[in-house]
This record gives C-alpha cells, structure tokens and sequence, in this order.
C-alpha cells in the first residue's frame, strides 16, 4: 500500500527535506511547522485531515501532535481559503490605533465577516494575534506582506489592488 507522505507532491516534499536537514536527524519533528506551511501552499492555502497525516507519517510523528500544531496556529487553514488571505490583527496595539475602523471598513468592502470568504472565492478575511508588528499598528497581513500604519483609505487602495 502507498504510504501515506506520498501524498505530498513531490517538490514539496523536496523542500521539506531541506528544512529536516536543518535538524539533527532525531530531531526532524522540528520541521513540522514548516512542513505544514509548505503542504498547505501546495495545496491551494488549506490542509485536509489526509495531508496532515501524510505529514505525520513523513516526520514519523503522532498525527495528533500534527493536528495540535494545525490548530494552534492561526497560519493553518483547516478548511478552504479564498485565493487571498487578510489577517488583521485586533490585538492591544492595533487596537489602541484604530483597528475597529479597519474591521469595519474591511467588512463593509468585502460584504462578509471575521472568518468568512467572499461568495466568489476571491478573499477570505480573518482576525488574528498580534503579528509582531506593533510600532507600525494597525496592521494586517496580505497573504506573505504586512500592510503597516493602516488607515480605511489604504484599506481601499489595498482592495482595489488584490486581483
Ligand atoms: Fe497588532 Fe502587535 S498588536 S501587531
């Protein structure tokens, strides 16, 4: 029977190697935050129960520590995502500088809520922690870049720039 990592195609599996070898190779589970990333881009932005086992099997690790790593992260996707992802953070500093009028301008754009994806697959917005970012609060994060010191304005130039 096929195992079940081969089910991760096999350039990412060649780029997760790379990360293991980072690794003393007794320690190779260290990869699994990056094997997670590098299947779920793989595979449009999510991660189904199948692949997160074909990680476990790949890292030679429970699968439910791998589930407990996907679910703790808000980076993981666990059901399908729009071809752009919007994580705007809501935590103190952005806060205190005016995230609640990113929300809402963000909501009002979209015509969808925290958590939802627009009907035609385009965007899925999202809220998140704080990114580490917050000397240039508000921010949020558009899918691999920061978008720093937001305003609604810039909020609709990004808009009006996604595809
Ligand atoms: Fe928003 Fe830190 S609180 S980036």
């Amino acid at each position: 029977p096929q195992r079940k990592s081969e089910r991760i195609p096999p350039e990412a599996r060649a780029e997760i190697d790379r990360w293991i070898a980072k690794y003393p190779p007794e320690q190779k589970r260290s990869a699994v935050m990056a094997a997670l990333r590098i299947v779920q881009d793989a595979n449009g932005g999510w991660l189904t129960t199948e692949l997160m086992d074909a990680v476990a099997d790949y890292l030679d690790m429970p699968p439910i520590a791998v589930y407990e790593v996907a679910t703790f992260y808000s980076m993981y996707e666990l059901e399908p995502v729009g071809r752009h992802k919007l994580c705007v953070c809501t935590n103190i500093s952005c806060m205190l500088r005016g995230s609640d009028e990113i929300v809402a301008r963000l909501k009002e754009r979209l015509g969808i809520g925290l958590g939802e994806t627009t009907p035609d697959g385009r965007i899925t917005l999202k809220e998140v922690e704080c990114l580490g970012a917050c000397a240039a609060a508000p921010v949020m994060q558009v899918g691999r870049r920061y978008e720093e010191h937001l305003t609604p304005e810039k909020v609709d130039r990004i808009l009006d720039e996604l595809e």
